[in-house]
């Protein structure tokens, strides 16, 4: 059975925090359950910006491979890769790039944005203009459902889907393909195939939605389907073309106002991160020198959570009789900045502990990584590779 993926990737641009453990890597490991998931290290998308530093790329990779491992996603359930291990990601990338408009491109709107943001850097190039649609190939090329990302990235999604719906516009077109595609609806059997016919007739001559849905479920529960007559009839139900590369859907992840130790949004940029695997005296000491409500001077004097950062903190971290703790004790100065911060570094060492422990194994032996992310490389390059078949075929670049 094909069952629905789901893939996403990261740029290796230096190591994890705690907001990409709240905000990203908790979210990864309950899809894990769920899914057959892909999780890869985007190092091809780092050099899009990082061109000129290529060595940061390098030192980030493993570490942050440790880190997803540290937060708990599990290579016995997910397949974890590094981008450029599969290189057919850059080959289905050249093949829609003959057919993408500049003009796509040019109007996403993270492209002017982020060459506005990073004013250090050039980025006037033809790759970092090609960012979405490489991305476009490494969700394409794994013909994947679902697409975990923050809401700056929806953009990206609906580029893909817009250059996926091209493309099986494009070369979807198949000599024959009516006959095909009845044929392969033989293929389902008996009852199967009736219901098929039926539900793409009420889709088709009625426009009815929910036959459409019931379809794809019947086609997508069907066990002995070939790739190509899963395209074909897919394709059929909508129309007279092959669904070759299927639209994604984006997986919004809740946003995480994660705070960092200034009260704004933890990121790097701000420098005010505590990373994923960071030692305990180096926590304890950033905790204790975060700022606090600036009304609180000396010992006795009252302040208010809503003005200080900690409190954000205790937000994420501390129970309702912690917080009533440090409400009242702070606003009746009966308990000191540095008391009220403490359940916070516990806090952070205990959610810190089972990943220490699951990161230790990988440092101890550093060739149980390469083992998974080598493993992990193969599945991806096996499925990447399925797809690259249909896509060159599509395209007449078998020449058999
Ligand atoms: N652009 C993504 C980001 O910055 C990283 C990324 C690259 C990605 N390729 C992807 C995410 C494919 C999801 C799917 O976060
Ligand atoms: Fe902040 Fe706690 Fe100090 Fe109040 S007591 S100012 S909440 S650190």
């Amino acid at each position: 059975m094909f069952q629905e993926r789901v893939l996403s990737g990261m740029r290796a641009t230096g190591s994890l925090h705690l907001g990409h453990y709240h905000g990203v890597l908790k979210n990864w490991v309950g899809l894990q359950a769920e899914y057959p998931c892909f999780f890869f290290v985007a190092d091809w998308h780092a050099l899009t910006t990082h061109y000129e530093s290529p060595e940061v790329i390098e030192r980030s990779v493993w570490d942050m491979l440790v880190d997803w491992l540290a937060a708990g996603v599990d290579p016995a359930q997910s397949t974890l890769f590094i981008q450029s291990r599969v290189p057919e990601h850059a080959e289905l990338f050249l093949l829609l790039s003959m057919g993408t408009p500049l003009g796509w491109l040019e109007r996403v709107p993270t492209y002017k944005d982020q060459i506005e943001k990073m004013r250090d850097k050039d980025l006037s190039t033809y790759g970092f203009l090609g960012y979405p649609l490489l991305q476009a190939a490494d969700i394409l090329i794994y013909r994947a459902a679902h697409v975990p990302v923050g809401e700056d990235q929806v953009p990206h999604i609906e580029i893909t889907r817009e250059i996926a719906r091209r493309f099986n516009y494009l070369y979807g077109r198949e000599p024959g393909f009516s006959e095909k595609a009845q044929e392969a609806a033989k293929k389902l059997g008996g009852k199967r195939t009736k219901l098929y016919l039926e539900l793409r007739n009420a889709y088709q001559e009625q426009g009815d939605e929910s036959a459409l849905e019931s379809a794809r479920a019947l086609l997508a529960e069907s066990q002995s389907l070939s790739l190509g007559d899963r395209e074909r009839l897919f394709g059929y139900l909508e129309g007279v073309r092959k669904i070759i590369l299927p639209e994604p859907q984006a997986l919004l992840t809740a946003a995480s106002r994660m705070p960092g130790l200034d009260g704004q949004k933890m990121s790097k940029s701000y420098g005010n991160t505590i990373s994923l695997r960071e030692d305990r005296q180096s926590i304890e000491k950033k905790i204790r020198t975060m700022p606090t409500d600036p009304a609180r001077v000396r010992r006795h004097d009252p302040g208010n959570p809503e003005k200080c950062p900690v409190w954000q903190l205790h937000l994420v971290y501390s129970d309702e009789a912690t917080r009533t703790w440090v409400d009242k004790g702070c606003r009746a100065a009966s308990i000191g900045c540095l008391e009220c911060k403490q359940p916070v570094v516990e806090s952070i060492l205990t959610e810190q502990q089972p990943m220490l422990a699951r990161a230790q194994k990988y440092m101890d032996d550093p060739s149980l990584l390469r083992a998974i992310v080598a493993d992990g490389c193969d599945k991806a390059r096996k499925a990447a590779q399925e797809t690259m078949r249909e896509v060159r075929e599509a395209l007449g670049l078998t020449y058999s």
